[in-house]
C-alpha cells in the first residue's frame, strides 16, 4: 500500500509538533529537556493517526527510552497501513540547548519490513547525490573516492567539498581530505542535514562522510533512497568510535549481542538498499533553530510559524510546508 499524501502530511505533522515542543528550550542549555519535549509530543501525535507504526530506529531500547524506543508500536493498531518508522525526535539537541542554527526534528516511514532494523550505535556513513550514484564506495581508499568524485561530477578535486562531523575521530580524516586539495565543511553536529545537502544537486556539499549515529543513518538512507542519491554505511562499535575504555567494551559487548539479535553485522557494508528496501518512503523534517533550508521556529503575540521539509519517494518531490499556528 503507498503512503498517501494525506497520510504524508499527517505524518509531517509529527516533526512539526516536536520541533514547536523543543523550541521552549532553545537556548535553555538543557538537551535532555529539550529531546523529552520533542519525544513526548511525537508520540503523542504518532498515536493520533490512522494507521499502525513501529518504531524500528528511534531513542534507543526499551530498558533505556521510556518512549519511542526501538520495537514500540504507535498509532492505531489495527489500521490497515502499516509502517516502519525511523525517528530521530531532535538531530542536533546540543544546537537547540546552545541556541545554535541546523537543529531539526526528523522522522521517516515506509511499509512494513523496508527499513533495516538496527541497534542504537555508531555508523560509517559515505552520502552523495545522484550525479556521483555508484560513483564512490566506502571500500574504496579515500583518495579513490575523491578522484570517481571529481571525475562524476567533472570538478576538480579542489572544487570539491566534503562534509565531515568535527570530532576528534575524524581529525585525521579531515587532514587527508587537506592533503588531496578537497575542501573540508567541519561540522559540529547534525550529520542528517548535511547528508540530505550532499543528496541535493544545488547545494554546497558534494560529499558527507564519517561516523555518526546509525538512526541518523537510516533516516538519511531514506532521504538517499527518495531522490536518487547514494549512500553506504557500515556500523561501527563504540570502542572503535570513541576510544577503548572499560566503560566502552562493556557497551561494545552489548552492542555485539543486539547486532546478533537483529541479524545485522558490525563492519559488514551496507548498501542503499540493504538499509532501505523500497521507493515508497517518506522523510519528513522540521527546523527547530534556522538552518540553510528552511526557517526555524518562529514567534509573535498571536502565532507561531513551522517550517517543515516533506520528501516523498514514490512521486520523488520535495516541498516545505510552512505553516503558521495561532494561539
Ligand atoms: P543528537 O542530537 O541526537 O545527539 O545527534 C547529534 C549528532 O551530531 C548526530 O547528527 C550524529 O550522527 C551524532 O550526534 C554523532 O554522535 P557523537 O556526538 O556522539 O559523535
Amino acid at each position: 500500500m503507498k503512503i498517501s499524501d494525506e497520510l504524508a502530511y499527517a505524518i509531517a505533522s509529527v516533526t512539526e509538533v516536536a520541533a514547536l515542543a523543543a523550541h521552549e528550550w532553545v537556548g535553555k542549555q538543557d538537551k535532555n529537556a529539550a529531546d523529552k519535549a520533542a519525544v513526548e509530543a511525537m508520540r503523542n501525535r504518532l498515536n493520533q493517526i490512522d494507521f499502525h507504526g513501529k518504531i524500528v530506529i528511534g531513542e534507543g531500547e526499551i530498558d533505556e527510552a521510556p518512549m519511542l524506543y526501538i520495537g514500540e508500536q504507535v498509532g492505531n493498531l489495527s489500521a490497515k497501513h502499516k509502517l516502519d518508522i525511523a525517528v530521530d525526535p531532535i538531530d542536533g539537541t546540543r544546537m537547540v540547548a546552545c541556541n545554535e542554527h541546523n537543529a531539526i526534528t526528523v522522522l521517516a516511514a515506509a511499509p512494513t519490513g523496508t527499513l533495516l532494523q538496527a541497534p542504537d550505535m555508531y555508523m560509517e556513513k559515505l552520502v552523495v547525490g545522484s550525479a556521483a550514484k555508484e560513483a564512490v564506495h566506502l571500500a574504496n581508499p579515500l583518495e579513490k573516492n575523491l578522484e570517481n568524485l571529481s571525475a562524476a561530477l567533472n570538478k576538480p578535486i579542489s572544487s570539491l567539498s566534503i562534509a565531515v562531523l568535527d570530532k576528534p575521530r575524524h581529525q585525521h580524516i579531515m587532514q587527508t581530505l587537506r592533503n588531496f586539495g578537497a575542501k573540508v565543511i567541519p561540522i559540529p553536529d547534525g550529520d542528517v542535514l548535511a547528508s540530505l545537502l550532499a543528496i541535493l544537486p544545488e547545494h554546497a556539499i558534494d560529499m558527507m562522510y564519517g561516523t555518526g549515529g546509525a538512526p541518523e543513518g537510516i533516516i538519511s538512507a531514506t532521504i538517499a533512497r527518495a531522490l536518487g542519491g547514494d549512500m553506504q554505511a557500515r556500523l561501527v562499535s563504540r570502542t572503535q568510535a570513541k576510544g577503548d575504555t572499560p566503560q566502552n567494551r562493556l557497551l561494545a559487548e552489548q552492542e555485539a549481542i543486539r547486532c546478533q539479535q537483529m541479524g545485522v553485522n558490525i563492519g559488514e557494508i551496507l548498501t542503499l538498499d540493504t538499509m532501505v528496501s523500497t521507493d515508497d518512503v517518506m522523510f519528513a523534517a522540521t527546523a527547530i533553530t534556522p538552518t540553510i533550508l528552511m526557517d526555524g521556529i518562529s514567534l509573535n503575540s498571536q502565532s507561531r510559524t513551522s517550517n517543515t521539509l516533506l520528501i516523498n519517494g514514490h512521486n520523488r518531490s520535495l516541498k516545505i510546508i510552512n505553516n503558521r499556528h495561532f494561539n
